[in-house]
């Protein structure tokens, strides 16, 4: 059977370490504290964004809670972000996406200070990951990395494959496996072949948002499979873009959903945190 990568082990230990630096960092007078936007009341942002608190409470981060009406406009968002970049006790600025369709998401993004972005969704912080300097990289695929390495899976000259080019994702995963050595394919919905270029993985993953779309057909046997799927199937039950139970027999460890690569995302947001305050000090 293969090796199954405990997400939630992995996550509630980097949240430990995270705990201890920023016992550390209070010691030295330093405090964090993030803000976090949410505009409307879509019960899914509110879901997230209550475990974002609830992580910053546990880490002893302070967080800033901003619950603005569903008609707030986008002058008033974009006038916020700009008073909470300049307020120096602010680490850390999160606007819940997706926003209201009123509301251009791309200028709200680009109105954050790349110093505060601890979603790493600004343009300068997609810049910087490109072309290998600091900056905030996006939560999901850097908590990817940390499975991988965490469980002692080498990167470095392997067939990484990645499916979907999602600008939180896949794109970004890309860049990651690429900066660890990786070899690196983006496959998404209009690659030709896409089973037989899915099966040239060393490490696959998938982010393509089709539940339980990657059978065993997609993938080498002995491979590294990475779930970044989470879908609610005909029982209610959560399931991911790989079809567990076909593909886990055939490869060489894999992560569950839940308890694989969602834990992982608030995990890397703490420590994007505990980052902007240390490197701002
Ligand atoms: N909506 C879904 N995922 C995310 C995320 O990682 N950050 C933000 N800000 N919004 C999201």
């Amino acid at each position: 059977m293969p090796q199954i990568i405990d997400g939630k082990a992995i996550s509630a230990q980097i949240k430990d370490e995270l705990k201890e630096r920023v016992a550390a960092l209070k010691q030295e007078g330093i405090s964090l504290c993030l803000a976090v936007i949410q505009v409307g009341n879509d019960p899914a942002s509110s879901v997230y964004v209550g475990n974002k608190k609830k992580a910053c409470a546990y880490i002893g981060i302070e967080s800033l809670s901003y619950e603005l009406e569903e008609n707030t406009t986008q002058e008033e968002l974009l006038n916020l972000i700009k008073e909470l970049n300049k307020r120096q006790d602010i680490n850390g600025i999160l606007v819940q996406l997706p926003l209201p369709g009123h509301i251009d998401e791309d200028l709200v993004i680009r109105t954050i200070d790349p110093s505060k972005d601890v979603d790493g969704f600004h343009p300068q912080s997609v810049g910087t990951l490109c072309i290998g300097q600091k900056g905030f990289v996006s939560c999901t695929p850097a908590g990817i990395i940390q499975l991988l390495k965490r469980s002692g899976i080498e990167i470095a000259g392997k067939e990484c494959v990645v499916i979907g080019r999602s600008n939180i994702v896949g794109k970004p995963m890309a860049l990651l496996l690429l900066r660890e050595n990786g070899t690196v394919t983006v496959a998404h919905s209009k690659t030709a072949n896409l089973k037989e270029v899915a099966k040239r993985a060393d490490i696959l993953v998938v982010a393509v948002g089709k539940p339980k779309m990657i059978t065993r057909e997609y993938v080498k046997e002995g491979a590294v499979v990475i779930d970044v799927g989470i879908h609610r199937n005909e029982n209610n039950k959560l399931c991911g873009d790989v079809d567990y139970d076909d593909v886990a027999p055939i490869c060489s460890a894999i992560t569950p959903v839940p308890g694989g690569v969602g834990p992982m995302t608030i995990a890397m947001l703490m420590n994007n945190c505990v980052e902007s305050a240390a490197l701002n000090r």
